[in-house]
């Protein structure tokens, strides 16, 4: 994942669920979003979505996170398409509509900008019939919630050029995604399709009284659930078949898919009294707990499930991985830089690091110093394939001072002055700014020591780095020390 591929702006059409999880997802990789809903409570909910978001990737992630994107609400679809490297619609599932509305996307978009669908079940063909450049027009389909999920279905029509696939593919890999390129067409692409399956086989349970809702639910959940987190219906009949594997699955097993067990190919008519039971069943399982709580709920489990796989280097785990790699070698390069400390880490202080006393916890300094010590690195060249190499630095003491109070919602820089360094080591000096201010919140010096990861031995810095190091620390030198480098704890 490289961060030169994530996009600097994108329109947004519909910011329901689906289009607010989009904004979040995008605003959080750092991309400037401007939305298009004519909802009078679009505003809200997409703060609302965007603050679960935030607490979510604050426990998702201890990769540094780009400075947010800034949200622009506007007006009309074709403001929303103006100057952005993406247009995504997730505006109701009507035809007539969307067609409407990628019209008008069209008319504001430059002719090159690929417009993507979230749509579930609508044809790319059918969408794009009536663009003038039907070609930059693919379905992009995600799953809810948009900022935790990773897949996103990318399906283009009899007319889109495989470019707008490849280019669509691209540009949700770099915002942490996994493109699945559905290559033939067909209603409900391949994971609404086994959704479906499922959905209507639980409709049937509850319709013929078989099952609640929540013993469906259970089902799923304590059982082919939990599988499903990391391996896909073949690789687990694989598993099941033994050591024979998939040949003796099919031929044990084979002969019962032509028993009557499943009614798949009808569906029970969805009745008042059908309805009103599942509706009813549904909302004794949620307890009252309203839908915001749910969500939360809902993103504790998988950022836990997320952070296992990731463990495990398993299913969508691996994406994780990947994503937090990009994050790490994206940090802002050396170049321009203008003498004097670097400024390579900003963030805005989110409402979950803050401790029982109201103050942000002494802990979340330390992050601060370690995001920026990481984006120094990355910027001195210690990116995701000099680690896969093996080299790496790693921190052996940080003298942290706490100065001053930080809130939720400030906005932070931190300034990095490089002290000292040799082939082996490097000695930094950190300044956490409040947006605006002069003095410090908080500082810390840290001392790194190069390593051979596979020897785990100290060894000196690969070329590209020393050299990049070197002429930090030369430019540096220039510079006055700071007041609080070199200090102590003591009690004079
Ligand atoms: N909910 C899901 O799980 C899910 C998953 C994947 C894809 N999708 C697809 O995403 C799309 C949106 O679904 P959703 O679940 O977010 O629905 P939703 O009802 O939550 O959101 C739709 C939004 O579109 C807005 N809207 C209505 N008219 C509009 C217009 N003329 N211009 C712009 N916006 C308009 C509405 O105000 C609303 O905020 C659909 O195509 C759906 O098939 C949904």
């Amino acid at each position: 994942v490289s961060k030169a591929s994530t996009p600097r702006a994108v329109g947004l059409v519909g910011g329901g669920v689906i289009g607010a999880g989009w904004a979040a997802r995008l605003l959080l990789n750092g991309v400037d979003v401007r939305l298009f809903d004519p909802a009078p409570q679009t505003e809200r909910v997409v703060a609302e979505v965007l603050e679960n978001a935030r607490r979510a990737y604050g426990r998702l992630t201890l990769a540094p996170l780009p400075p947010e994107g800034s949200l622009v609400l506007v007006d009309s679809p074709e403001e929303a398409a103006a100057g952005v490297e993406l247009v995504q619609e997730s505006a109701p599932e009507r035809l007539e509509l969307k067609r409407e509305l990628l019209a008008a996307v069209e008319r504001g978009a430059s002719s090159e900008t690929p417009i993507a669908s979230s749509t579930s079940g609508l044809r790319p063909s059918e969408l794009q019939a009536e663009l003038a450049h039907p070609e930059r027009l693919a379905v992009g389909h995600p799953f809810n919630p948009v900022y935790l999920l990773p897949l996103v279905e990318v399906c283009g029509g009899s007319r889109t050029a495989p470019e707008t696939v490849t280019r669509l593919a691209g540009l949700y890999r770099s915002l942490g995604m996994h493109p699945l390129v559905v290559r033939t067409e067909i209603d409900g692409f391949v994971a609404d399709r086994l959704l479906e399956a499922l959905w209507r086989e639980a409709l049937w349970l509850v319709h013929d009284d078989v099952a609640t809702v929540a013993e469906v639910d259970d089902a799923i959940r304590y059982g082919a659930g939990l599988r499903w987190a990391f391996m896909g219906t073949f690789l687990t009949y694989r598993i099941a078949g033994g050591e024979a594997g998939m040949r003796h699955f099919l031929s044990q097993f084979g002969p019962a898919l032509a028993w009557p067990w499943t009614k798949l190919t009808d569906v029970p008519e969805l009745t008042d009294e059908l309805v009103e039971r599942i509706a009813a069943q549904s909302d004794e399982q949620a307890e009252g707990v309203p839908v915001r709580d749910l969500e939360r709920r809902r993103d504790d489990v998988l950022v836990a499930l997320l952070q296992a796989l990731r463990a495990e280097d398993a299913g969508a785990g691996a994406t994780l991985a990947a994503w937090e790699r990009g994050l790490m070698g994206g940090a802002a390069g050396l170049d321009g830089d203008d003498g004097g400390p670097l400024r390579l880490h900003g963030t805005r202080i989110p409402a979950d690091w803050i401790d029982y006393n109201g103050h942000v916890h002494e802990s979340r300094y330390l992050q601060l110093c370690s995001d920026a010590t990481d984006a120094l690195l990355g910027a001195l060249g210690v990116d995701a394939a000099y680690l896969t190499d093996g080299g790496s630095y790693f921190t052996v003491e940080t003298h942290l001072s706490h100065l001053r109070q930080l809130e939720a919602g400030d906005r932070v820089q931190v300034a990095t002055q490089v002290l000292d360094a040799d082939e082996k080591r490097l000695h930094v000096f950190h300044a956490v700014l409040r947006d605006g201010e002069e003095e410090p919140v908080a500082t810390a010096e840290q001392m790194l020591l190069h390593v051979d990861a596979r020897s785990g031995r100290v060894a000196p810095a690969r070329d590209g780095v020393l050299d990049r190091v070197s002429r930090l620390r030369d430019a540096h030198a220039a510079l006055p020390r700071p007041e609080r480098a070199g200090r102590a704890i003591t009690i004079p």
